[in-house]
């Protein structure tokens, strides 16, 4: 199945957490929301979540048209590893591959770092607010230990406390990408983010990469400077919606 085909399918883990049967649609164009639609009415979906492109207006205006709410807009940025050279990292707390004894201090700066995010699941005021933020949590401490959620996961050791994280997984064998990264409050605003991102880079050189992509949401203005000057380059961008059945 290509990257870039429309799929849908039943998420368990959305349908366990939120406790309502849940479904998940990529890369949803104006000619299969029908077919969304029905696959969710005949499998007795209530909540659908579907991506699709922002440069798509003739699928938006098609989900608005069948009760589609907008939650979020993801902007994808990617950088070239080889074709100007790896900054320096001038960050003054050290980084490391995590270790089986980090998971809960892991999972406590995801907690910290993740309260309130401006997410697609907190934008959707019909989901528990709380277990939003556990999307964060459980995603954070499992990257730890689970080679389906993270090929490397490395944190920031501040004199044997973890303040901040980074998960790495490859797309591909070509492209890495830096998937979850958070830095807890009391560590914020001293440039923790943007050595974390510099030794993302160099652990994708090490492993062969060529490329490193990372996502966000649109405003999440913070994280977008540093990708800038660290010669990222915006790539592309989605629109997230919710629908839901009942
Ligand atoms: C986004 C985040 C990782 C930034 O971490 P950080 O170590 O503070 O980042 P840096 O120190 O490298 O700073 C990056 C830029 O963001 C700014 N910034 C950092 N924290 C900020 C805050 N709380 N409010 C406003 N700006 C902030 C910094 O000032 C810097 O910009 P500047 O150089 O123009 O001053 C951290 O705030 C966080 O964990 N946020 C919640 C989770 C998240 O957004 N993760 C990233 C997507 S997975």
């Amino acid at each position: 199945m290509s990257p870039h085909s429309y799929t849908i399918s039943h998420s368990s883990i959305d349908s366990e957490r939120w406790e309502v049967s849940t479904a998940r649609a990529k890369l949803i164009n104006s000619t299969n929301v029908d077919n969304a639609i029905e696959f969710c009415r005949s499998n007795d979906v209530t909540l659908l979540i579907a991506r699709c492109s922002t440069s798509d207006m003739k699928t938006v205006q098609a989900m608005e048209k069948n009760g589609f709410f907008l939650m979020d807009t993801l902007v994808n940025y990617a950088r070239d590893l080889h074709k100007t050279p790896l900054p320096e990292d001038s960050g003054q707390i050290p980084i490391r591959p995590v270790q089986s004894r980090d998971s809960e201090q892991v999972q406590q700066v995801a907690c910290e770092a993740f309260k309130g995010y401006s997410g697609h699941y907190h934008a959707d005021e019909r989901l528990d607010s709380l277990e939003c933020n556990s999307v964060y949590t459980s995603w954070a401490y499992n990257s730890c230990s689970s080679k389906e959620l993270a090929d490397e996961v490395l944190v920031a050791d501040l004199e044997g406390k973890i303040v901040g994280f980074a998960t790495l997984k490859f797309n591909s064998t070509e492209e890495l990408a830096g998937v979850l990264f958070g830095v807890s409050p009391e560590a914020q605003g001293r440039g923790l983010y943007r050595s974390f991102m510099i030794h993302g880079m160099q652990w994708a050189v090490a492993n062969n990469a060529q490329q490193m992509t990372v996502s966000t949401q649109i405003d999440n203005i913070s994280v977008q400077k540093v990708w800038s000057r660290l010669g990222f380059e915006p790539h592309n961008s989605f629109y997230t919606f919710h629908k839901w059945f009942d």
